[in-house]
């Protein structure tokens, strides 16, 4: 890994071959742990280059998330809430481009060294990240900027993930032991969802807490939510003409997953349709024992008991 992180600025390079890591997820990504949450290897020095560059524009909009948590849907919900006016459905940037291309992964552009592409972008800009709260600058944090954040239950992250990364590495139940520990990209989920609703509750304008199950659930009042705070409310006469329920439908995953381009399209070892899987709330119950279950349950109490926040 070493190798690969050649030619990289080198006071990153330093920095984080310093860092404790776990290799049980390489290839291809071993994880490093840096201020209290274990990063992609790879993808730490774009994470860096952020921390330490990125300015975001006033009227960008934020999407962070834990990974496996709804941020394909999140993305593509927000997208097209902000461009309704701009883009009719029949013809659609999200109809020919995977959301993660609509909107793109700060960190994963610094990364790459390609951050202009961002400048490039018109506004508003709908941006995303992965990173904990803590780990965005104050550029981000005090700006105007509206940040949305996606959390999920952990049981049904942990499967998610496994489909995802884990699944040609290791057996499922290796998975959920390096979940429990907190060894997981991004990881431990919790402080990354408690961080976020923390700083929710300290700053209600700037942060908007969502929950997966809950948009699930009842997605029109979640898009309605959604759409007042980022500040592209929806008028009375958009309500009465069922826009809510057309963007709804046409985010869905059902509408999304049925698309060419998100049928194994994609670059590298991320193909598109890695980001439809099932869609299912509790599907953790197809992969977890009971013991399993209780033992994951026990923990997320735990590191919620204070906070008073349950899924
Ligand atoms: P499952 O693996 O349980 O099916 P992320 O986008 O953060 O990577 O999260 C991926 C999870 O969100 C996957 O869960 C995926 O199926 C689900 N998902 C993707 N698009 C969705 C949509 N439009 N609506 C609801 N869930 C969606």
């Amino acid at each position: 890994s070493e190798k690969e992180l050649e030619g990289l600025d080198s006071k990153y390079k330093e920095l984080i071959c310093s860092l404790e890591t776990e290799e049980a997820w390489s290839p291809p990504c071993p994880i490093r742990k840096y201020q209290n949450f274990w990063q992609i290897e790879h993808v730490l020095p774009g994470i860096l280059a952020m921390q330490e560059v990125f300015k975001p524009r006033p009227n960008d909009i934020m999407v962070a998330s834990f990974i496996k948590s709804g941020t394909t849907w999140l993305k593509a919900l927000t997208f097209t809430i902000v461009h309704r006016k701009k883009y009719s459905f029949s013809c659609h940037p999200l109809l020919k481009l995977n959301s993660h291309d609509c909107v793109p992964h700060i960190e994963f552009y610094y990364g790459l060294q390609d951050e202009q592409y961002l400048e490039t972008l018109p506004s508003p800009r709908v941006l995303a990240t992965h990173v904990q709260y803590s780990m965005l600058s104050e550029s981000v944090t005090a700006s105007r900027c509206p940040i949305v954040y996606i959390c999920r239950e952990p049981k049904d992250v942990i499967v998610s993930l496994w489909h995802m990364i884990g699944r040609s590495e290791m057996p499922f139940t290796r998975a959920f032991e390096l979940f429990c520990e907190g060894r997981v990209p991004y990881g431990p989920a919790w402080d990354h969802v408690l961080e976020y609703y923390t700083s929710s509750l300290h700053n209600p304008e700037k942060i908007l807490f969502l929950k997966y199950e809950e948009m699930m659930n009842d997605p029109i009042d979640g898009v309605m939510r959604l759409a007042n705070f980022i500040g592209f409310p929806f008028s009375e006469e958009e309500k009465k003409t069922g826009l809510v329920e057309e963007i709804v439908e046409f985010c869905s995953f059902n509408k999304l997953k049925d698309l060419d381009v998100n049928k194994n399209n994609g670059v590298g070892n991320v193909k598109n349709d890695y980001y439809f899987r099932k869609a299912i709330v509790g599907d953790w119950q197809t992969h977890m024992t009971a013991e399993m279950a209780t033992k994951l349950d026990k923990i997320t109490e735990k590191k919620f008991h204070d906070s008073g926040f349950t899924f």
